[in-house]
């Protein structure tokens, strides 16, 4: 019954679980248990499940006290034992929603979650998909497999809704825990109990939709608005180059309108797993509907283009040196995929190097983030930032701005840099400097 599981919601005593332990589930289970749930995290990655019984980090937007007082205090538990979903009465998915090889969704992580969930589901039972998907996907894909393995009906035996996770990594003003909440169910009822759990638990507000493909379509909606507003910042860019205009102070200069002016910033292109990703969820679902989402493929192309692009500019700079590309050393600042944070996927940052390495260049890196990684087969060891290996390199490129880089000393100690970023905006002695 609805009202049962309701009251569990309203009085805390319902159980919760999140499939998939990452960027997005981690913060989630933490506030659910800190608002007072018994949780259960479910990783089929036996490291992080490890972590998160020994109650330490591994995600930047936690925090370290945070999750080792909730998992002390036993209101949060993380397993890869499925069975343990037949105890519980609410779960959210938010595992991976990458794309394959040839840019289609790769949904697949979805639909083993799902059929984990299917065979434990139970009556009364809530399962909300967070996972970024094309519209479709809770109603088309989840609700099926969920009422075929179980035998049970939604709306009527269990509840289904989606609502799409908003986590900024590095955002040290919005979190989980105070960015308002998008829910739509497959029916009333399941909009309004997972609408419950979400206001039981964020101290920020839920937006009720009519059903799971508007939250669906609303999140791609928010990303492909960001892809394509970087795509224009990063076209402007590359026009302002060739007119011998400075990008970033006509960017300054919109932004003092008060009104319909949003500032994006061009750079080496776009990373993480959300806006280069996501709105080709859009795109490949479309063609079902013989439509071609043509803005977003073109913003697809420019933001594509950009880590190229920054090697040809590299290029020129090293040029006008007299220097060809081919075995110069190119020392890349910042891997991360943006500001602040240790996510390297998809980072523009490791297009720039395979670009530089086909050229013959030598790349090395630092970023304070990311001792190492590995990207196409190859091993990647942060470099230190010393006076010796700047005053090593021909060029250093700057292609994620960091808090604590010493953006002076950096200047003073490099041939000559290539920022991408506006990193050194601050920077008086600029000489040395190349805006992209
Ligand atoms: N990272 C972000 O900034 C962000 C922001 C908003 C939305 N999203 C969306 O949230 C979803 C998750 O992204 P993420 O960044 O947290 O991914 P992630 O890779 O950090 O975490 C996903 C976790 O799911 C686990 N997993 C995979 N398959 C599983 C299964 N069958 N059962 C149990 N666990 C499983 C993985 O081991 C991993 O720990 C994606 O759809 C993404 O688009 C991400």
């Amino acid at each position: 019954m609805k009202a049962d599981l309701l009251e569990k919601i309203i009085n805390k005593t319902a159980r919760i679980g999140v499939i998939g332990l990452g960027y997005v589930g981690l913060p989630l289970a933490v506030e659910k248990a800190k608002a007072g749930y018994k949780v259960t995290g479910f990783d089929i990655q036996d490291k992080k499940v490890q972590m998160v019984n020994r109650g330490r980090n591994y995600i930047g937007d936690v925090i370290d006290g945070d999750l080792s007082e909730v998992v002390k205090s036993g209101k949060l538990k993380a397993t890869s034992d499925f069975a343990f979903i037949k105890d519980i009465d609410c779960i959210a998915i938010c595992v991976p929603t990458p794309l394959d090889v040839i840019k289609q969704p790769d949904i697949g992580y979805v639909k083993d979650a799902a059929l984990s969930i299917a065979g434990y589901l139970h009556k009364d039972m809530l399962v909300v998909l967070e996972s970024t998907t094309y519209p479709g996907t809770t109603e088309e894909l989840l609700k099926p497999i969920l009422e075929k393995e179980s035998g049970l009906v939604c709306e009527k035996d269990f509840f289904l809704a989606f609502s799409p996770e908003r986590v900024d990594p590095g955002n040290s003003t919005f979190k989980t825990k105070n960015t308002p909440k998008v829910v739509g169910g497959i029916g009333e009822d399941s909009t309004e109990l997972a609408s419950a759990l979400y206001r039981n638990v964020l101290e920020s507000g839920v937006f009720e939709v009519s059903c799971p493909a508007v939250a669906e379509m609303e999140k791609l909606l928010e990303n492909i608005y960001r892809n394509i507003n970087i795509a224009l910042a990063n076209e402007m860019a590359i026009i302002c180059d060739k007119m011998a205009i400075n990008v970033w102070e006509v960017i300054e200069a919109a932004k003092t309108k008060p009104y319909g002016f949003h500032a994006f910033y061009p750079g080496p292109g776009v990373g993480g797993h959300c806006i280069p990703l996501d709105p080709f969820y859009l795109t490949w679902k479309a063609r079902e509907y013989d439509y071609h989402t043509r803005l977003i493929e073109i913003s697809g192309e420019i933001n594509q283009y950009m880590p190229q692009y920054v090697v040809e500019r590299a290029y020129r700079i090293l040029n006008r040196f007299k220097k060809p590309l081919n075995g110069s050393r190119i020392f890349i600042l910042g891997v991360a995929y943006k500001q602040d944070i240790d996510d390297y996927r998809e980072s523009p940052a490791l297009k720039v190097i395979e670009n530089f390495e086909k050229e013959g260049a030598f790349v090395q890196y630092n970023d304070p983030y990311i001792s190492d990684f590995r990207y196409k087969g190859r091993e990647y060891k942060s470099a230190k930032l010393t006076k010796k290996t700047l005053n090593q390199s021909d060029l250093a490129v700057i292609t994620a701005m960091h808090g604590n880089y010493n953006y002076g000393f950096i200047q003073k100690n490099t041939a000559f840099i290539f920022d991408t970023k506006n990193a050194m905006k601050n920077v008086k002695n600029r000489h040395n400097i190349e805006l992209l």
